[in-house]
This record gives structure tokens, sequence and C-alpha cells, in this order.
């Protein structure tokens, strides 16, 4: 792939915007695949989802919406495209073809897990479900179809707290985020029975490191995902979603953060916020980061990791999706 006049032409709108996090040397690499593939999405009829964890070649390059794991779901079942790429992981995927199971959706790499939703299975479930009868399936979307078909209804951290409160029971079995579930906990009257589920990257946080960044930072804000250890999110200035860190960083325009999140987020919207001064804890999703620009135009291209469901597990785990997205955040 040739860094050429015509690529530099296409595409440099798109580096004026995001030079400020990619040095002009990686650009050369990444410009002659954002330009196939932006060419390949109008021929083919396909759009691009990406999560808030894609890097910025990805988030700003190639994508079409970039958002969190709710706004992804919603939105994939309001596309009129005939291909939906999912730039994010397995469960993504599933869950963009659970929305739109018409559509051809794409994964670039098969083996972009989760070790949330690896951590829990349709028999795990089936399981609980004997041991408390009668008490309702909260399941987050980080999780496989088998589990989702399985649930009552799907959250996120996004609407979590809503979605359990939506119920008005007592209990409610909340999987598979065991993190998640002592939020939620803390955030409600409802007796929560939890999994012990983690997410990899956030489990790596604790509250040691926080407070000694606060203490040589006294004006930084601390925003953290609800994925977090309960006493990172005790040590922080506020708990939220992926979209719901970005909006507070949009809306009160700290002079210094620290999102305890993955950390290419914290590069993609710099690009948005250049007065903000980013402290970047950089602990990386080795699963989302096994999306490349070189696998999008591959799986573009030829049509490979088509994510294939059967008919009745479509029908039983769509219930639990569709169920959320009409609560909403
Ligand atoms: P949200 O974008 O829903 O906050 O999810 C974070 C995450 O870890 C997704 O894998
Ligand atoms: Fe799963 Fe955590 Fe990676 Fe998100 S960041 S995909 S929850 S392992």
């Amino acid at each position: 792939m040739e860094f050429n006049q015509e690529v530099k032409k296409a595409t440099n709108h798109i580096y004026q915007k995001i030079s400020k996090v990619l040095p002009e040397i990686e650009w050369a690499s990444h410009a002659p695949y954002i330009h196939e593939i932006n060419k390949l999405k109008k021929e083919k009829n396909a759009v691009i989802l990406a999560h808030n964890y894609q890097t910025p070649e990805i988030y700003h390059g190639v994508s079409d919406f970039a958002a969190d794991s709710l706004a992804l779901a919603v939105e994939a079942s309001k596309t009129s495209a005939d291909i939906i790429v999912m730039a994010g992981v397995h469960f993504m995927a599933e869950t963009a073809k659970l929305m739109s199971p018409n559509k051809k959706v794409l994964l670039p790499d098969m083996g972009a897990g989760c070790s949330l939703s690896s951590s829990i299975t349709g028999e795990d479930v089936r399981n609980l479900k004997k041991q408390h009868p009668g008490v309702p399936v909260v399941s987050y979307v980080n999780t496989s179809a088998e589990v989702k078909a399985e649930t009552d209804v799907c959250c996120t951290s996004a609407n979590a707290v809503k979605i359990v409160k939506s119920l008005g029971v007592k209990k409610v079995i909340f999987l598979p985020d065991n993190y998640l579930a002592q939020y939620v906990a803390s955030q409600t009257d409802v007796e929560i029975i939890s999994w012990k589920g983690i997410c990899m990257v956030h489990d790596q946080f604790n509250d040691q490191e926080i407070h000694e960044i606060r203490k040589n930072n006294p004006e930084i804000k601390i925003i953290a995902h609800p994925e977090c250890p309960p006493d990172v999110i005790k040590a922080s200035d506020f708990a939220g979603s992926t979209s719901g860190m970005i909006k507070y960083v949009r809306d009160n325009q700290p002079k210094k953060v620290m999102m305890v999140t993955e950390c290419s987020m914290s590069d993609n919207i710099q690009v948005e916020n250049p007065n903000v001064e980013f402290i970047r804890p950089c602990n990386l999703c080795p699963h989302m980061k096994k999306i490349t620009l070189p696998k999008i135009l591959d799986c573009l291209k030829n049509e490979t990791g088509e994510i294939v469901m059967d008919q009745e597990t479509i029908i039983k785990a769509k219930t639990s999706v569709e169920k959320m997205a009409a609560i909403g955040r």
C-alpha cells in the first residue's frame, strides 16, 4: 500500500484532526488503508461501527459511528447499510446481528473476545435460575448470545442502575461483572445476586494509584468506568460508561483529567478537547487492540468474519437486547 499524492490529498483532512495524537511517521502507514477502506465502504454500502476503545486511526479515520456499547447496539438496529463491520469485540458484533438479523455483520478478528463474556455460559445461567427460581436475570451486554438467550433484560454500564430499578423487584440476578454488580447494589435497594466475572482491563486499577495521582495533581478530575473495583470508583469524582465519561469531559472541560479506563479513549477525545490535559493510565484491552486497519480492509474486501447465529438463538437472545434498547439510557 503506497502513501502517494492521491492518498495524501484524500486523507489530509483526517490527519489534520488527529495529528496531535498520531505521529506523522505512523500516518504514512495508516493513510493508504484509510483511503481504501473508505472507498470500499461506499461501493459496498457498508458502515463501520467502532467502540470508543478503538485506536484514533480507526475511530477518526474510518468509523461512521463511534460510541459506547449501548449506542452501538441501538445504531445497529437503525442503519440502512447492507453490511455492518464491527470495530469492537465479538459480543458487540453478535449484539449488532441480533438487532439487525437480516444484515451481514462482520468482525475483523474473530479472536477479539472479552474476559467478562468468556466468564459465563448459558449452562451457568440455567443453574443460577434453578437456584433462585423466579428471580429475574439482568445480563450485561458483554455476554454471548447463548447467555442473552437465558436473560430477561440486558444492560450496559450506561443504564445498569436504571434497568435494575425498572424491574420493580426486590432481588435480581445480575451477570457477569462482579464490580458492576457491586456498583448497582450501591445505587439501589435491590438485593443483587452476582457472578464472578471481571474486566481484565479495569481490574488492573487500584485506589492507591488514584490517591497518588490526586496528591501530585490536586486540581485533577478523576473519572472511572463502573467496571473498576469499588475502591477505585469511591476514590473518583465521577463514574460512567465510556460515553458518559466523554460527556463529562465535554461538558465540564476540566483543566486536567484522568480517565480510569482503556487508554485509547483519552487519545480519541483529546482531539475534540484540545484545552484539556489528559493524564493517561496506559491499560490496553488486548481484545479491542486485535482490530487493525489491515484486518478491517481484509474483512470488508473478502466479507470474512461473518457472524452467523441460528434462528432460535436469535429469537431468544434478541428480546433481552430490545427490552434494554426500549428502556434506553
Ligand atoms: P461501555 O462502552 O458500554 O462503557 O463499555 C465498556 C467496555 O469495556 C466495553 O467492552
Ligand atoms: Fe471486555 Fe474489558 Fe476488553 Fe471491554 S475492556 S472488551 S469489558 S476485557
